[in-house]
């Protein structure tokens, strides 16, 4: 039976969802946290939706049995679109967060009326999708541009510890780089003059670890959109509608307190190479190796 010291679980095909996981850390300061990184078996989007949904319900499984979660964050936009509606029902009693790309934000922001959607072809050609766009028609123009080939190189990138590359920098050395050129080439020119485009979703967890390379190729007024920070807040609401907010006064009911400090109540697990998750949660989060460990998840 989850009670409010029991922890949060978060997952994503690999390491995109730290990005996600760093916005709940920032807005639930007290919560515990279990990531799992499912990067033997990333990437997700280009797998097809029955293998999709495959890992999403093992590793939901994994995390109710093995870490008693209170809560799951689908912190990846390809599950969410492949599987969101089959773990509710096998967990209706679950508060559950799914992702899907800020279409409706990026509404809200642009003033060109040309909104760019950047992410996976699982994510982009699901029905799921394909009924969020049919509801907006006629709204904005969509530039919809899927990016084969650009969550699994972000992983790599991350495992061979790559710099970051200068800002402002336009030499694309990098895998990550010369994808990203060839996707915003495709898309069409960038700004804030009528007929360009001048907000970009990033439809997938990983993208935003490669904001700087996008940033160097959009300019300076362009808009990003990305999901971390609602999603906390709407987390936020769900456990405290289910009242499984953590609260410090729990601790003198003979509750455990978490521990203020991230790296006390944060555990990082991968059914991938442990070394590619600390580098991640090093770099990106400034969390110690000492969080992450390897784990199966069949
Ligand atoms: N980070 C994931 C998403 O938000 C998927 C990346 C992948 O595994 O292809 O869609």
């Amino acid at each position: 039976m989850p009670q409010a010291s029991t922890p949060i679980g978060v997952f994503d095909s690999g390491v995109g969802g730290l990005s996600v996981l760093r916005a709940l850390l920032a807005a639930m300061p007290h919560e515990r946290f279990v990531y799992l990184a499912d990067s033997a078996h990333a990437p997700y989007g280009e797998r097809g939706d029955a293998y999709v949904a495959a890992r999403t319900h093992a590793i939901s499984r994994y995390l109710c049995e093995q870490h008693h979660i209170k809560a799951l964050v689908v912190a990846c936009n390809t599950a969410t679109a492949a599987a969101i509606h089959e773990v509710r029902s096998s967990y209706p009693e679950l508060p559950l967060v799914g992702l899907e790309p800020a279409i409706k934000p990026a509404l809200a922001a642009t003033q060109t009326g040309r909104v760019g959607v950047i992410g996976t072809r699982g994510t982009l050609t699901s029905a799921k999708f394909g009924k969020l766009m049919a509801s907006l028609a006629g709204q904005a123009e969509f530039v919809v541009q899927p990016c084969d080939g650009l969550a699994h190189a972000i992983e790599r990138s991350v495992a061979q510890a790559l710099p970051a590359p200068a800002p402002g920098s336009t030499a694309y050395t990098t895998e990550t780089g010369a994808l990203c050129a060839r996707y915003v080439q495709a898309m069409g020119p960038f700004g804030t003059e009528p007929g360009q485009i001048d907000t970009l979703v990033l439809g997938c967890t990983h993208y935003i670890f490669v904001a700087h390379e996008l940033r160097a190729l959009v300019g300076p007024e362009v808009q990003f959109i990305e999901t971390g920070e609602p999603v906390a807040r709407q987390t936020q609401r769900l456990l405290e509608a289910a009242d499984l907010l953590y609260r410090p006064a729990d601790a003198a009911a003979g509750e455990p307190c978490p521990h203020p400090d991230a790296a006390r109540r944060v555990q990082l697990l991968t059914t991938g190479p442990v070394a590619m998750l600390e580098a991640a949660a090093q770099r990106w989060l400034d969390l110690p190796a000492s969080c992450c460990r390897s784990v199966q998840v069949s």
